[in-house]
């Protein structure tokens, strides 16, 4: 296993250029299993999880043509077997998502049931509850969900879901899309990354209406046909690049990116003292060569903080002058990298799902471990505000999410190496 070697201490500084969302990415390839065109997925980010997604959709017989420019031409019409095995789905949840689509278009679908994993027991019950309101037949058996239509089409449904959840609101929207009548999702999932796919469901021919709300409206259609769709840029590794540069008192600039997706996140930075600016695809920060102040935080579903950026403000907060707390609400289980950090110098104590912190001036480098994708970019910014050098193990995870992650943050003036194991 690779890790990930950091000699602390520099400020980083320069520009980067920000890839296509990955949350947005992976249900929209799933959402091609919808129509027998071919549809064109434009701006995805070189990642782990899009390569595992490809597969997944190859090993049921999809045809996929990527091209030059992180484009791909999927084209679904060739499917032949409608199974997610295991040995996928275990090392991507987000494989859940092709449930929806095969199920609405094919009838048929079987997708292993997703583990556990390092932040939660995150379970599937609300997509599977919803799609059975639709009308399918789903059992769980051998660690398998075999679900079926039984040869109708899914009915349209009023579907309020128990808790806001991002996969399960794009799975019932993306089945809803060619069921018949209408479906209404209330308590949806606000998250840009919805609103992506809302999008792109659009432009095949769906009739969705209220994305970004909390409630969609889908009236069911007979068939959705191809079309070219961009990605939306990814939010969570704009706001990594940020923090990282907040945490080691720098001054950045990301592009090709949307800074009206990240308001919590750029909120909060302005209150651990960094200046940012805006223009339509960019955001600057400067923090001034100034050390960043304690910000206390909860996360929530948007609009409000976003969990997939908890870990990385614990690292800022680490070495931030004040004292605070950050809170954990949507996940049972996310302070792992909080123990890891404890083993740089950090003061940092897990209260049930808050961590009380007390900045320190300073983390020494270690030698430590990635529990998860966003707990490893979490060490990644430790070690940059490290005095001498930290290693982080198994980053298998933030190649799952983060695009040439060392790459970018050399080219902000970070001292960080790959090396092979
Ligand atoms: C998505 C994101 C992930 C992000 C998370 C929360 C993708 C591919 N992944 O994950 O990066 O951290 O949203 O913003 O988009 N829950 C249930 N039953 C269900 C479904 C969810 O109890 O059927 C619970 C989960 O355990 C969790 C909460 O709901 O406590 C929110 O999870 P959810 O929004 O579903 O997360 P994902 O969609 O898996």
């Amino acid at each position: 296993m690779d890790k990930l070697v950091i000699q602390g201490g520099i400020r980083l500084s320069g520009e980067i250029r920000i890839a296509g969302a990955k949350n947005s990415a992976l249900p929209i390839m799933a959402a091609t299993l919808l129509t027998s065109d071919v549809v064109t997925v434009g701006n995805l980010p070189h990642l782990y999880d899009i390569t595992t997604m490809l597969e997944l959709l190859g090993c049921m017989g999809v045809e996929s043509v990527v091209g030059e420019k992180m484009n791909v031409e999927i084209n679904s019409s060739t499917i032949r077997d409608f199974n997610a095995p295991y040995e996928l789905v275990k090392t991507m949840r987000a494989s859940i998502l092709v449930l929806g689509p095969m199920l609405s278009h094919y009838g048929q679908a079987e997708v292993a049931l997703p583990g556990g994993c390092a932040i939660g027991s995150r379970p599937v019950n609300l997509h599977l509850a919803a799609l059975k309101k639709m009308g399918a037949d789903i059992t769980v058996e051998n660690g398998y969900i075999k679900a079926s239509t039984k040869g109708k089409r899914l009915k349209g449904a009023h579907i309020l879901m128990d808790i806001v959840t991002v996969t399960g609101t794009e799975n019932v929207m993306m089945a809803a899309t060619l069921a018949d009548g209408q479906t209404i999702i209330e308590n949806a999932a606000r998250e840009p990354e919805v609103v992506d796919l809302a999008h792109c469901l659009i432009a095949m021919g769906a009739d969705i209406s209220g994305e970004g709300t909390a409630t969609i409206t889908i009236n069911g259609v007979k068939r959705l046909h191809g079309c070219t769709y961009f990605v939306m840029p990814d939010r969570i590794e704009t706001g990594t690049y940020l923090i990282a540069a907040a945490a080691t008192r720098g001054r950045i600039k990301v592009k090709d990116t949307r800074p009206g997706i990240l308001e919590a996140v750029l909120s909060k930075l302005e209150e651990a003292g960094a200046e940012i600016s805006l223009d339509e695809t960019s955001i600057t920060l400067d923090m001034h060569g100034q050390r960043p102040k304690a910000v206390s935080l909860t996360t929530a579903p948007y609009p409000a903080f976003p969990t997939d950026m908890q870990a990385q403000f614990t690292a800022l907060n680490a070495v931030a002058d004040g004292s605070g707390s950050i809170t954990e609400t949507v996940f049972e289980n996310r302070f792992m990298h909080v123990h890891e950090m404890n083993r740089m110098g950090a003061d940092l104590r897990v209260e049930g799902n808050t961590v009380i912190f007390r900045g320190v001036n300073n983390l020494k480098g270690a030698p430590v471990m990635a529990t998860d994708l966003r707990a490893s970019a979490s060490l990644i910014i430790a070690g940059l505000v490290s005095q001498n050098e930290t290693s982080v193990d198994r980053i298998y995870h933030i190649d799952r999410g983060y695009e040439c992650i060392e790459e970018k943050l050399q080219l902000l003036g970070a001292k960080i190496r790959r090396l092979p194991s």
